[in-house]
């Protein structure tokens, strides 16, 4: 059968999520495995050439991971017709002017979230792709999570009658850099505003696809964002003052009157089942949804408490939950390329577009107009 190679320029691939998710777990990944299956029998194989604006970074990510091509020259790989995707993983706030000079050259563009900082932006670009005809995308990874499969495969089989609520807890404690022999495990553009960063530009774009796709469209949000730590240390070492939020709190409401209760937070110590987790509640069934694992609790499993805290409870609330198979999972990074990657050959469709990734952007905008004015907002 034959090959088909596709050129990739990978923008920005030197960061965590570029180098991490993007081109080791899901480019490399499809290399190794042989490319990517077509409907007419051809296989598309994924050319990277890493991008970026620091040389040695590159060589030595392109040498450590035997990658043939890399440059600093992004004006040059996109006069170059070989190249027919662009995908951007470098900071939210250059996002949309790389988006569009790729645009203007004709290529295909898939990102990471937030597409923009600004809705109005996210639009935009969505819209200046759309007018060129190029196929476009953004990163919805949490869709392809085994957890997330498995809570689709229970929601798609009725399991949970109808559904009422939903309790996400998200995070862990980000380390200030304060405290000797621990440093920051996140990169401090996370807690500058100026920069892209903060909880609710980060983590409400995840949000509203999660909730459309599982719960329902969202229709109203309310939120209460904080900075609870002011001072953190920056990777030179040195203090630096945090402007963004590192923690949110906030409900939503969806289309179907699914209730929505999210915390998100840089500055919680877990202890639960994983990193994110939904408690969702349904008439017949309720389950939890971790990132890799979903345990259900049918009506029949269902214990039947008595209030009395003046005993230890004779019930152990984590008995009586069982583990639901999501069947075999790749990478969801490397899954949602895969599909993107077939759209662009023109097979299937690719529904997690721009003007879908805006959307996220607007919900993060519409939250901080709920926390400024102490009200809901409609969406
Ligand atoms: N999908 C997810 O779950 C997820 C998780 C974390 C981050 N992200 C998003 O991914 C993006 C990158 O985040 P990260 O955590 O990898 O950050 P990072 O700081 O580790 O990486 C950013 C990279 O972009 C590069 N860069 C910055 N400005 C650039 C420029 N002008 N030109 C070229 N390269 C430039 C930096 O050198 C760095 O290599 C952000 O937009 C972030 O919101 C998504």
């Amino acid at each position: 059968m034959s090959i088909k190679t596709i050129g990739i320029i990978m923008n920005g691939v030197t960061g965590r999520m570029g180098t991490n998710q993007h081109l080791v777990r899901s480019i490399l990944a499809i290399r190794e495995q042989g490319g990517v299956q077509l409907e007419s029998g051809e296989t598309l194989m994924p050319d990277p050439i890493l991008c970026g604006r620091n040389e040695d970074k590159l060589r030595s990510l392109a040498e450590q991971y035997g990658v043939e091509k890399f440059t600093t020259d992004l004006e040059a790989v996109l006069a170059d017709d070989y190249y027919q995707v662009f995908f951007d993983a470098s900071g939210t706030p250059y996002r949309v002017a790389f988006l569009e000079r790729a645009i203007a050259a004709g290529k295909h563009v898939y990102c990471e979230k937030p597409t923009a900082v600004d809705p109005a932006e996210a639009f935009r670009i969505a819209e200046v792709a759309e007018a060129a005809g190029v196929k476009n995308g953004t990163v919805q990874d949490k869709l392809w999570l085994p957890g997330i499969r498995a809570f689709l495969k229970l929601r798609d089989e009725g399991f949970f009658g109808r559904i009422l609520s939903v309790r996400g807890e998200f995070g862990y404690w980000v380390f200030s850099g304060h405290d000797e022999d621990q440093p920051a495990q996140r990169p401090s553009w996370n807690y500058r505003q100026e920069d892209g960063g903060g909880i609710i530009i980060d983590m409400h774009c995840h949000w509203r696809y999660v909730i459309d796709n599982l719960f329902g469209e969202v229709t109203e949000v309310f939120t209460h964002a904080q900075t609870h730590l002011p001072e953190r240390i920056g990777e030179d070492g040195e203090p630096y003052r945090c402007t963004a939020d590192d923690s949110a709190y906030a409900l939503f409401k969806t289309k179907e009157g699914v209730i929505c209760q999210f915390n998100s937070s840089w500055d919680v110590r877990v202890r639960r089942d994983d990193l994110l987790t939904m408690q969702v509640d349904g008439t017949k069934g309720s389950a939890i949804v971790g990132l890799r694992k979903c345990w259900a609790q049918s009506l029949v499993e269902t214990p039947r408490p008595v209030w009395n805290p003046d005993v230890d409870s004779p019930i152990d609330f984590y008995d009586g939950w069982e583990v639901v198979d999501p069947g075999p999972c790749d990478n969801a990074f490397k899954i949602q390329w895969e599909l993107f990657l077939k759209h662009v050959a023109c097979d299937g469709a690719f529904p997690w577009t721009l003007r879908e990734g805006a959307k996220g952007v607007e919900l993060a905008a519409k939250s901080w107009e709920s926390h400024h004015s102490g009200s809901w907002v409609k969406v």
